[in-house]
């Protein structure tokens, strides 16, 4: 059993700790929630529960396919195991449909699809405010080489086209996500954060009902857990749930 020691991190939703092995790391998911730059912070219980969940039946899928992730294991609900990264500070944002600040900043209309998908990156820094970056920036602040970026463009396209099957077969829509790469200690590009309704835009395929953080967003915060758990009760199958005894 891996147990945890000293606080590492606190984020906005997750807190992290060492542990007795040195290669790995403990994330708790708490219930926190926020948005506007951490302007909004509301509790939601039952989303540490979810997001912790959720994650780990994504990156279990990717591991399935080839994407290295940091994924070790589900302890409880709200707590992972997870290899320790030295986090490279970018957001990579992929869309699949043009919605947001994408048609707020350019002329794409509304729900337009996107083929082939676009990729977007932010400086993920408090201190900046998550500015977009591009790869020259990137590389000159030292942040990366061009190799990186070549790879990770590439697990990124391949992370997307594996994520959109799953959804689709849960009858849901990926519009966009967010996700996040770090370095093991032998220098590989390695999958880390959380993927979850906090880090994507999921809208339901019939009705196109929103399933994610954006209800939050929008205020519409009574529908939050409800959409979480919808989307937690239709990408895991009874084998997951009785693995992980939920
Ligand atoms: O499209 P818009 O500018 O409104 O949002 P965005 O911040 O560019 O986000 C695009 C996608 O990335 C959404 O699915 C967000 O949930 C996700 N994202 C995230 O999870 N965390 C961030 N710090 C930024 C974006």
């Amino acid at each position: 059993m891996t147990t945890k020691t000293d606080l590492l991190y606190e984020g906005k939703a997750k807190s992290v700790y060492e542990t007795d092995n040195d290669d790995l790391v403990i994330v708790e998911f708490r219930d926190d929630m926020t948005a506007g730059d951490g302007a909004r912070k509301e509790t939601m219980t039952g989303k540490g529960y979810y997001n912790s969940i959720i994650t780990s039946k994504i990156f279990e899928v990717l591991e399935a396919h080839g994407i290295k992730t940091q994924f070790v294991e589900l302890t409880k609900p709200g707590t992972l195991v997870v290899k320790k990264l030295d986090m490279i500070p970018l957001e990579v944002i992929v869309r699949n449909i043009a919605t947001g600040s994408l048609v707020r900043t350019f002329p794409f209309e509304d729900k337009t699809p996107l083929d082939p998908p676009i990729i977007q990156t932010d400086y993920k820094s408090d201190e900046f405010h998550d500015p977009a970056i591009n790869d020259s920036i990137s590389i000159a602040l030292g942040l990366v080489t061009q190799d990186d970026l070549d790879f990770i463009r590439k697990t990124t396209m391949k992370i997307n086209d594996i994520m959109r099957d799953m959804f689709l077969d849960a009858g849901i829509t990926l519009v966009d996500f967010k996700i996040e790469f770090g370095k093991d200690k032998e220098g590989n590009i390695i999958l880390g954060d959380e993927i979850s309704p906090d880090s994507c835009r999921l809208w339901d395929v019939e009705t196109q009902d929103m399933l994610d953080k954006e209800l939050f967003r929008k205020g519409q915060d009574d529908k939050v857990i409800d959409a979480y758990e919808e989307v937690f009760n239709r990408l895991l199958n009874d084998d997951d749930k009785a693995k992980w005894n939920l």
